[in-house]
């Protein structure tokens, strides 16, 4: 589809044509669809069958409920048929190939803590044996509580310090299944001190750094210069350690993490076959070894465009698996190595799917010509008059001249302003007729934009601003700090054409506080195609495959805190439950969170409406009721109420 061509007003519009513009079949990865009556649905396995239910269903359901937007949904059939998805991929990769080994995913804690999240992992992916990865105390701390002692691996990751292997060791003692990786040099004496004191045999494991170099945004946390694992000759030093120490059987691992959002198979395969070729040498050494960890890194096709763009993934996780499981043998069969569980840390691929961030939209700011008048007064500067004759003058084979005189005349227009030559009536009417003359460019160019190239950034610059009730900092961070996409779209009335483009600003007022880039139709745009709002009725979108490190990566910019979070579960009739509701942040929560005490900032205001009742500024009265209002205040969501 062309880019701009779904605004054809001659074509008739409809939700498969939605489907299309917004790429949902693409990045939604068969979760996700529109309604033939233009919502968007979700649709997953419910135990009993498939079950599909609209996400303005959840959103009307919550208004009854008194919650209002923003709103952190939480789907939770989407976990566990990602879950499902990555021990079912790999178990047939390994039947179809005739692996001897097994997998064991574990699911790294750091990618969304959230106890829920966690508790699902455990409790459905017991049936695969799939474990945990503590990459801190902390999250050993989780690990231990959450998981069921015989089942599933705790990989433990990060800087461990006496009391974090002193735990991992005594809970070894329990059942666990606890690997120790050592990532650094000097974390290994302290182990052998620790297990010896303990008398327990650790299980340990050596993350060892790749030389291969991944593509995309990680690709830093590949190659020489990656901040953990060990060098060959470190890991060398370690199998001699550990061999004086008598100790060489207890390394039960290798451990290499590639990046996280991979987009390009190849580098996978690369990555793997290096670990390969160090695991075979370890062997050699007298490893037993037999379990290889190959970290996290599986993509998410946030961009749908099944690309090795960065938000992108030119592979399926079908193929990531059956790779894999290829490479492994391919490298390890020749020196009849007995084949390892393969153990992977995949952590968005499991749980970006299963979060959508609702919101409403407040408030539009246009970039359109006010009314403008029949013609210009005499008086006006010439240079009013000759933007004047631009307008009359557009045509589609001028349009590149057009534009180029208008944006001179109206230059010179704010030139004079600034040295105080014409009035600001003048430049209001000036840079009214300007924005008239783009607006009409745009329209003539429309559909032939490959013929004026200078004129891409036109659309970008003519979007309107759609304000939504959300921070950016707290509830989609990865987009202001890493230029991150997500899918975003209208989640209702997309049986109808979305007529305008907006760029998406929220309400922290920081410049920073915005969203202009966008996937659809396949490709990276600066604008969204969305539909003009309707008085008296909201507009709701969402932004999708939210569910990996966004929710403890948020920060209280402007002290716009947690947002109300939902968990439904899709029962096969197409209803739903709300299973949980954590209600968001209350202004008096953000405000004790940097240090005020709410009783004691109420307390203060208190007094000073009492000293302008003393003063005679306010009535006994109206002081009862500024107090009320600002209790209430305290009281209240931290996001717009209507
Ligand atoms: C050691 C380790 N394992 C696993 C992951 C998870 O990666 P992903 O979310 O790409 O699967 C990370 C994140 O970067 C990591 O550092």
């Amino acid at each position: 589809m062309n880019r701009i061509s779904h605004q054809n007003h001659d074509v008739e519009w409809n939700a498969a044509r939605a489907t299309d513009l917004y790429g949902i079949e693409y990045w939604g990865a068969g979760h996700f669809q529109v309604s033939a009556d233009g919502l968007v649905q979700v649709t997953a396995d419910t135990g009993g069958g498939r079950g599909t239910i609209n996400l303005l269903d959840i959103v009307d359901g919550l208004s009854e409920r008194g919650l209002p937007m923003p709103v952190l949904l939480r789907i939770e059939n989407l976990l566990d048929a990602q879950i499902a998805q990555i021990n079912e991929s790999f178990a047939r990769a390994i039947a179809q190939s005739g692996y001897r080994g097994r997998y064991r995913g574990v699911f790294p804690i750091k990618v969304n803590q959230q106890s829920q999240i966690i508790e699902e992992v455990a409790s459905f992916g017991a049936r695969f044996g799939h474990g945990l990865e503590a990459g801190s105390k902390a999250e050993l701390l989780i690990a231990l509580a959450t998981l069921d002692a015989m089942n599933g691996y705790i990989v433990c990751n990060g800087y461990k310090d006496e009391e974090f292997i002193n735990l991992g060791l005594m809970a070894q003692k329990l059942g666990y299944r606890i690997f120790f990786v050592v990532e650094t040099p000097a974390e290994l004496p302290l182990l052998i001190q620790c297990s010896k004191a303990a008398g327990i045999r650790p299980r340990i494991g050596a993350r060892v750094k790749l030389s291969s170099r991944v593509s995309g945004h990680w690709n830093a946390t590949s190659g020489d210069r990656s901040i953990f694992g060990l060098t060959s000759m470190q890991l060398i030093d370690l199998v001699d350690t550990l061999k004086a120490h008598a100790m060489l059987d207890c390394m039960e691992m290798l451990h290499v993490h590639l990046g996280s959002q991979i987009p390009n198979i190849r580098d996978i395969r690369t990555g793997v076959m290096e670990a390969c070729r160090y695991y075979v040498d370890l062997v050699r050494e007298g490893a037993p070894l037999g379990n290889l960890d190959l970290g996290g890194g599986l993509a998410v096709d946030y961009e749908g465009s099944r690309s090795s763009h960065t938000h992108s993934m030119n592979y399926s996780m079908e193929e990531y698996c059956l790779d894999i499981i290829e490479v492994v043998m391919s490298i390890l069969d020749p020196h009849d190595i007995p084949h390892p569980t393969i153990v992977t840390e995949s952590g968005r691929a499991l749980v970006a799917y299963g979060s959508v961030l609702l919101f409403n939209i407040l408030d539009v700011t246009r970039f359109e010509a006010h009314a403008l008048p029949e013609q210009v007064p005499e008086s006006e500067h010439e240079n009013v008059h000759n933007l004047w004759e631009v307008l009359k003058s557009i045509t589609f084979e001028r349009a590149q001249e057009c534009y180029n005189d208008a944006l001179f005349y109206r230059d010179e227009i704010r030139d004079l302003f600034r040295r105080g030559q014409i009035s600001l009536r003048s430049r209001a009417l000036a840079e009214n007729v300007t924005l008239e003359i783009l607006q009409r460019i745009k329209s003539v160019i429309i559909g032939n934009e490959d013929e004026y190239p200078e004129l891409a950034g036109l659309e970008e610059a003519l979007a309107d601003i759609y304000y939504g009730n959300f921070s950016v900092f707290q509830s989609l961070p990865d987009i202001w700090a890493i230029d991150q996409v997500f899918p975003i779209m209208p989640i209702h009335r997309l049986d109808e054409l979305p007529t305008r483009q907006a760029i998406l600003a929220d309400i922290t007022c920081d410049c920073d506080g915005k969203i202009d880039r966008f996937a659809w139709d396949g490709t990276l745009n600066n604008t969204l195609p969305v539909h003009p709002l309707i008085e008296g009725k909201e507009y709701y979108l969402g932004a999708f495959l939210v569910g990996a490190y966004q929710e403890t990566l948020g920060d209280l910019h402007n002290l716009l805190g947690d947002t109300h979070v939902v968990s439904v579960r899709i029962n096969a009739d197409g209803s739903f439950d709300y299973v949980k509701e954590v209600e968001g942040d209350s202004v008096a929560d953000v405000l004790s969170y940097v240090e005020y005490h709410p009783q004691t900032l109420l307390q203060k205001f208190r007094n000073s409406a009492e000293q302008g009742v003393r003063a005679g500024h306010i009535s006994a009265t109206e002081r009862q009721q500024l107090v009320e209002l600002y209790a209430t205040g305290l009281r209240g969501y931290t996001y717009f109420e209507r």
